[in-house]
């Protein structure tokens, strides 16, 4: 079994996943993946998801090996298929970050190992299995009204978006007009719940209980760096726009931050923000879901 987008686990694997996650913090270190060894395929920056994954095979016995194009034969040319053959000869687990989504599935699709999709430009799924976990300690799903704001046409909103309506929460996109969210995620999620999507903040923050954000420029977005910023900088999350939520509205975001573009620092860093305890579960995260995969093969 793989984990490459969120509309593949059904919600008994996803409540699974959540109760791993919660017996792995009661038992720090063990040796449950002693001399197993997971690849971590990266072709973007990471800090976040690259340290997790190291360090939750680390606690749990096992090791990561950190394969880059820039440092591997892919650089010169050797094939996402024959790369992914030695994977399977060297390793137990992967996880692959690229912003090509097709690359992403050409190796799940010669990967005799599990295959996790560690952020591509169109699912970013175990951050949303972390934030939908980090939810769940603050709040019930049923009924929740999630807050997608900024850029609504992203990996990490495709993500939230799906999971969030799956478990029965009501998301509201809000964004700029002419900047459209991915129809195909809009369509999927709402075979689920409800998807509402605004431009105008204050309508669109009415009765919100999470306000979620993340970067107005995504990795494989730089090219238009100047327009976004222009572009999304009113829906920047702020003391204002907290105003227009319920008054117990808790405010995340993946993480990195661009403090005074996406978000304020006064929020970001203010009781209210619960995106420090959403990047500590990110390890908590890993945990569950190698081990969630382990157990599958
Ligand atoms: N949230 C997240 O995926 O962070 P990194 O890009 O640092 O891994
Ligand atoms: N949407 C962001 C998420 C980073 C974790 C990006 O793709 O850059």
């Amino acid at each position: 079994m793989h984990i490459l987008e969120i509309d593949s686990l059904s919600n008994e694997q996803i409540n699974k996943i959540f109760s791993i996650a919660d017996s792995t913090t009661q038992n720090k270190n063990t040796d449950a993946l002693k001399g197993k060894v997971l690849a971590l395929l990266f072709t973007l920056p990471s800090t976040r998801t690259r340290l997790s994954f190291s360090a939750a095979m680390t606690q749990l016995g096992g090791s990561t090996f950190y394969l880059d194009q820039q440092s591997s034969q892919m650089k010169r040319g050797e094939s996402v298929a024959d790369t992914t053959r030695m994977l399977n000869f060297y390793c137990d687990f992967v996880a692959v970050r690229t912003e090509d989504h097709k690359m992403l599935l050409e190796i799940a699709a010669s990967a005799s190992i599990p295959v996790i999709n560690a952020l591509t430009m169109q699912e970013h799924p175990t951050q949303a299995l972390t934030d939908v976990y980090t939810i769940l300690k603050h709040k019930s799903l049923k009924g929740l009204r999630i807050a997608l704001v900024g850029d609504i046409a992203q990996n990490t909103f495709n993500s939230l978006m799906l999971l969030a309506v799956k478990l029965g929460a009501e998301v509201h996109l809000i964004g700029p007009k002419g900047f459209e969210p991915d129809k195909r995620y809009v369509s999927k999620a709402e075979r689920y719940g409800t998807v509402r999507i605004y431009d105008s903040i204050k309508e669109g923050m009415a009765g919100v209980d999470i306000i979620y954000t993340d970067t107005f420029v995504s990795m494989g977005d730089e090219g238009e760096a100047e327009k976004r910023r222009t572009l999304f900088a009113p829906y920047q999350v702020n003391a204002q726009m907290l105003s227009y939520a319920k008054p117990d509205a808790l405010v995340m975001h993946p993480l990195p931050a661009h403090r005074g573009e996406e978000i304020t620092s006064d929020v970001l860093d203010s009781p209210k923000s619960i995106a420090w305890e959403e990047a500590r579960n990110k390890l908590t995260m890993a945990k569950a879901v190698i081990l969630f995969l382990a157990e599958k093969r």
